[in-house]
């Protein structure tokens, strides 16, 4: 090709692909990728029909326009990709270490061999080598691939799934990325590309499971039309390694069998679900096991029959165990009554420890309330010590700002993981309790809640990709750094250039703590408008409706102060933690500020620790919010130059949006409780630009729901 033609492409190229910048590639772009980057390898000695072998395969045409000859022979600068059985890799002696990152695990290796260079992804399993591959792709594409690797990984949970809201009729529930990626109409006739699509994408960061429908079930999706669907969805992800769950209505005999009731005691009941756990398998001979919401938020479940959440999950697992199925039985319980909503879901599980079947594992949310925007972690972490619990995590942004707002929550997983417990003595931190380290159960596994739906770019938010990326990333490995995972995202998805991933992972990991200020500072949580979960609405008040649905439950703001009292003088809900922490948290001088106002009621006058009043910190604390967003905006389009026009403008609209919800958050709140607080606010923060009474009228405009 003459030199003016090859630059006239070039050209033509880059404008095509500023153009065509849609997001749909996530972080999987190698086009992207400097040849230099390229390890030196000239041939692959694999099973060309492995997963591993075609990903590698694919990514390497990407980057150079090449593809690499699949051989048999073992030459200097071979990749060698392939399980325990392959017998090159039995060559090189690595059984012991193998057996140290277990099935999944794998190794990436570089030796040096009678004067040939080799590298290799090896594991026990395929699924294994898929992972590793994904790694070796990942160093590839962040420039971080050295001459010598010497890799070993291995999971720290072994079942990292997400949780799927999905309706049957395509509608997402909380979700605000359009609708549902599963498209039940056209199945089982038509497959929509977007499915392996979805397999490959949660691969590469490590997931193993979905649960395909929403946790408020119906019992159609337990009839053989729709089960005939599921089994189509699960042949499309089985190449990567991705089992299909589901979640189950707990009175489905009775509505789709026809039965008198849905009693777990009941023999027709528990032979109805026998049959019809035997008609899954014979359609999906791996299928993963049930998801199950039970006596929560009006949904059926044993409770209607004077039996427990074990006898129920009791039940299930029978019927799934000769299959090698699990129940995954959630712990988001509460009622109307006096009690403390937050001490309800240890009230109902602990009498209830040690009574479930190995292969139940209890699904508990991070926080004792709802996903708020910092909550202190479950006290059932820890407490249920003779069951297998399983954190669930909220990827989409119910209480978040949706997919409006740029708020990386790895930082927030962080907290949960790292908070210690006590329950065995220091640093029995949340992780250690659910991950197989304190506790030995048959089962270790962590969820988390989806945001992901048929818009282009998948989530809504071009950043909200990172939050899928980070869950995978950290339900492979906890341990890594909210920093690491910020910037290899950045690095896969945007570009290399430091002056772009610098002030980007800063932003990224400033901006849950920012939107914890500008929303719900202090501990204070859940003053949401009543419809929605959007906007700030903490004055609601509908009467005869039920008390902790309203923000004033959780606020409790009057002319003395305002917040929860949770110590042993209020709702002594503190007892449920491990002693020193319940001390800690019941004591005003020593809890931790970020949670004062959810476990006390405090007077606007209580002097911080910085000297401030309670109510001067408020007021700074929502100020800040609003100035941290504002210079998210600063930074983001000092960014310009860097990235294509299309993600750069689509983000920047997004946080001038977050930029006005921060000011509504603000003067929401700063003049509601300045009803009570009577004080002025501090005169060097920004004036409130609204009334009260306007905002009062405020009705959820769609737009927020994309
Ligand atoms: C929240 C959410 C509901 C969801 C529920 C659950 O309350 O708002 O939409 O069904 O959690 O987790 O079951």
């Amino acid at each position: 090709m003459n030199k003016s033609l090859g630059v006239l492409l070039l050209f033509y190229l880059s404008v095509f692909c500023l153009h065509a910048e849609d997001g749909s590639r996530l972080w999987l772009r190698f086009q992207a990728v400097n040849a230099e980057n390229l390890p030196g390898i000239t041939s692959i000695n694999g099973n060309p029909a492995s997963m591993a072998v075609q990903e590698f395969q694919t990514a390497w045409t990407e980057i150079s326009g090449k593809s690499l000859p699949v051989t048999s022979k073992l030459t200097d600068k071979t990749l060698v990709i392939g399980t325990a059985k392959n017998k090159n890799v039995r060559s090189f002696g690595l059984n012991a270490e193998l057996d140290k990152v277990g099935r999944e695990g794998y190794l990436i290796k570089t030796i040096q061999r009678r004067n040939q260079t080799v590298t290799l992804v090896v594991s026990e399993s395929e699924n294994g080598l898929l992972y590793g591959i994904f790694h070796l792709l990942r160093l590839v594409q962040t420039g971080q691939l050295t001459e010598q690797v010497d890799i070993a990984e291995k999971p720290l949970y072994d079942i990292r799934m997400l949780n799927h809201w999905d309706n049957l009729n395509g509608t997402v529930e909380r979700g605000y990325a359009g609708y549902s990626i599963w498209k039940w109409d056209e199945l089982p006739n038509h497959i929509s590309p977007q499915y392996r699509e979805y397999g490959r994408a949660n691969a590469s960061v490590g997931i193993n499971g979905t649960v395909l429908n929403n946790v408020n079930a119906t019992p159609q999706i337990l009839t053989t039309e729709y089960l005939e669907k599921v089994k189509m969805i699960a042949d499309e992800l089985r190449p990567y390694h991705i089992k299909v769950y589901l979640s189950i209505n707990f009175s489905s005999p009775a509505e789709l069998g026809g039965l008198e009731n849905s009693d777990p005691f009941n023999d027709d009941v528990q032979k109805w679900w026998r049959g019809k756990v035997n008609e899954i398998y014979r359609l999906i001979p791996d299928f993963g096991g049930f998801l199950v919401k039970a006596n929560s938020e009006g949904l059926p479940g044993p409770q209607d029959y004077g039996r427990t959440h074990a006898d129920g999950a009791n039940m299930l697992a029978d019927a799934l165990n000769p299959h090698g199925g699990i129940v995954m039985w959630r712990a988001f319980v509460y009622h109307p009554t006096n009690e403390d909503r937050a001490k309800q879901a240890c009230q109902e599980f602990m009498p209830l420890d040690g009574k479930f079947r190995d292969n139940v594992i209890v699904q508990v949310k991070n926080g004792p309330i709802d996903f708020q925007p910092r909550e202190p972690f479950s006290p059932l972490f820890g407490a249920m010590k003779h069951t297998a619990l399983m954190p669930e995590l909220q990827i989409t942004q119910e209480y978040l700002g949706f997919s409006n707002h740029l708020v990386f929550l790895a930082t927030q997983w962080k907290e949960f993981f790292e908070s210690d417990t006590y329950c065995n003595g220091k640093n029995s931190t949340v992780a250690k309790t659910t991950d197989g380290t304190i506790f030995s159960h048959s089962l270790s596994a962590i969820a988390g809640v989806a945001n992901i739906g048929q818009d282009a770019n998948w989530c809504g938010h071009h950043f909200a990709q990172a939050n899928w990326y980070a869950f995978g990333r950290l339900a492979w490995n906890h341990e890594l750094t909210a920093d690491e995972i910020a910037e290899e995202w950045l690095r896969m998805t945007f570009t290399q250039q430091n002056d772009f991933i610098v002030p980007m992972t800063q932003m990224m990991l400033d901006s849950w703590k920012t939107a914890v200020n500008y929303m719900m500072p202090l501990g204070l949580h859940h003053i949401f408008a009543w419809d929605h979960h959007y906007g700030p609405e903490p004055w609601c008040d509908i009467p005869g409706a039920r008390p902790d649905w309203l923000p004033k439950y959780y606020h409790n703001a009057d002319e003395k102060g305002i917040g929860f009292d949770r110590t042993t003088n209020g709702s002594d809900a503190v007892l449920q933690y491990h002693p020193p922490l319940k001390d800690h948290f019941n004591d005003i001088g020593t809890c931790p500020e970020n949670l004062l106002l959810w476990f006390h009621h405090v007077p606007w006058n209580h002097t911080m620790k910085n000297g401030r009043t309670l109510w001067n910190e408020l007021c700074y604390r929502y100020d800040t919010g609003v100035q941290q967003v504002r210079e998210f905006q600063k930074t983001w389009d000092k960014a310009e130059s860097y990235i294509d026009g299309e993600r750069f403008r689509h983000v920047q609209s997004r946080l001038k949006i977050q930029s006005r919800d921060a000011v509504w958050w603000k003067d929401a709140c700063l003049l509601y409780f300045q009803t009570y607080s009577g004080k002025p606010i501090p005169y060097d923060i920004e004036r409130p630009v609204h009334e009260l009474n306007d905002l009062k009228k405020i009705k959820l405009d769609l737009r927020h729901h994309n």
